[in-house]
């Protein structure tokens, strides 16, 4: 039988799938390569309001399929049905939907699903233990050049406005042992860039190994790669951890360092554990070990309380830090958080208006730091075919998108190219021949 994984949300859940895939494909499932299923699959995302609405209206949408086959199987799995009283509600919006099971339960989803072939009746498995699929470590990976390997699962840190924690449990390590055999794994097949992945990366823990001596030991592998790290929160981000990257060739000179808010106030309302200076004296740290870094981060527009004066300050805290890029994100309400339940919620005109002038701000930031590149030659590793067919899209150790005309042999190599012009979210160049 044929099936098709639609995901949702972060990389994470990208990753899942991936892992999903291939636990199918030992039980002798086979992934569908066009349209043709006889299985459907929603990886799930409930971060934000919009990404859960998302969900809902795709699920919707496959009423009709359901009408025009009835024989076909529809399963939600993810972050979203793990939410309390989420399993009934898809089920009565949705009675179509035959498996619903929550996070973390890769393994069990080829038992449930063969159960429901052969019995033909509603299986649901939303537990409310998290039972780590560490286990898993075959992933049907897209990319034949980077690779996405997670170190941890779950999140212990209770931002408030957050429901990672409710949905994915808290914070469980993988063994340094079985993360160092995947790395070197993917490495031998000649994979090129190894994205570690987790909650809160920083504070990765296993028998005493924490996540500076972890990426010690990737960077003891005598081989050429780019290697990142997502997701870095602030108050873990230790000095051990920057004088590493610092030494290691390997190790990518961009760092996604959410701050979420410029406000003492709000960030304390968030419970993120850190104040403005305290964030800023991170950034100093960073640029001391690592001259030539770039940050990103992620920054919530009308937070509970917000006023202008502490909208103002994360205005000024952009200026201040130049973040090469940001995610923004309009606060979204999650049921079950205890920013749900603050009073002094935002309106939506004043969270829409606010988020224009970040996202008008960061564009104009981001263009500075991209002009500046202009006539500079960098190394980059060539990912892939880019949309228009000519251009080969590849990126720096900076994590700069840079497209340059080339053929196709070139993807998975280390070049040389010169920046010949730079716009907001790609530097364009020519291939430097030695
Ligand atoms: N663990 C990571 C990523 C969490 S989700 C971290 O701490 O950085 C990615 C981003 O989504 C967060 O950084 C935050 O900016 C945003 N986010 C999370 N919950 C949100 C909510 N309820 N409303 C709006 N944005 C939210
Ligand atoms: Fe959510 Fe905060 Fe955990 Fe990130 S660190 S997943 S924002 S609770
Ligand atoms: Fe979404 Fe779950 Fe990731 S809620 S952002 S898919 S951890």
């Amino acid at each position: 039988m044929f099936y098709k994984i639609l995901t949702y949300g972060c990389q994470m859940n990208e990753h899942e799938s991936e892992k999903l895939s291939a636990v199918l494909d030992s039980f002798n499932f086979k992934e569908a390569a066009g349209e043709n299923f006889d299985i459907l699959i929603f990886n799930t995302c409930c971060i934000r309001e919009t990404a859960e609405k998302k969900v809902f209206g795709h699920i919707g949408d496959v009423k009709k399929l359901k009408q025009k086959n009835s024989e076909l199987i529809v399963a939600v799995i993810g972050c979203l049905p793990q939410q309390k009283g989420y399993e009934q509600k898809l089920k009565e919006k949705f009675p179509f939907i035959d498996i619903i099971i929550g996070t973390y339960n890769l393994t069990n989803f080829a038992k449930i699903l063969s159960n429901f072939i052969k019995n033909r009746k509603y299986q649901s498995n939303v537990s409310e233990v998290f039972e780590i699929d560490s286990c898993i470590t075959t992933a049907n990976r897209p990319s034949k050049v980077k690779a996405n390997v997670n170190i941890m699962y779950g999140c212990d840190n209770y931002c408030s406005y957050c429901i990672v924690p409710y949905v994915r449990g808290n914070e469980v390590s993988r063994d340094i042992k079985v993360i160092l055999k995947e790395v070197n794994g993917l490495l031998n097949d000649d994979y090129k860039e190894i994205t570690l992945l987790g909650q809160n990366v920083n504070s990765y823990k296993f028998e005493g190994f924490d996540f500076a001596d972890l990426l010690n030991e990737i960077t003891k592998i005598n081989k050429k790669f780019f290697m990142r790290f997502l997701t870095s929160h602030p108050k873990d981000l230790s000095e051990k951890i920057v004088k590493i990257m610092s030494k290691s060739s390997n190790i990518f000179k961009s760092v996604h360092l959410p701050v979420q808010s410029g406000s003492d106030r709000i960030l304390k309302l968030m419970n993120r554990k850190y104040t403005v200076d305290e964030y800023l004296e991170k950034i100093q740290m960073l640029k001391k070990y690592i001259p030539d870094v770039q940050i990103t981060t992620d920054i919530i527009a009308g937070f509970p309380t917000e006023t202008e004066s502490d909208f103002e300050s994360t205005l000024k805290l952009m200026e201040k830090v130049k973040f090469s890029g940001a995610f923004t994100f309009v606060y979204s309400s999650r049921s079950g958080t205890e920013a749900s339940r603050m009073s002094g919620q935002i309106d939506y005109a004043t969270k829409k208006n606010r988020i224009q002038k970040l996202i008008q701000l960061q564009k104009e930031i981001t263009y500075e730091l991209n002009a500046y590149t202009e006539g500079k030659t960098f190394e980059i590793l060539v990912e892939d075919m880019s949309d228009n067919e000519n251009y080969l899209l590849g990126k720096t150790i900076h994590d700069k998108k840079v497209l340059f005309l080339g053929k196709k042999n070139l993807v998975g190599e280390f070049i040389k190219v010169k920046i010949e012009k730079a716009s907001r979210t790609a530097l364009y160049g020519s291939l430097v021949l030695d």
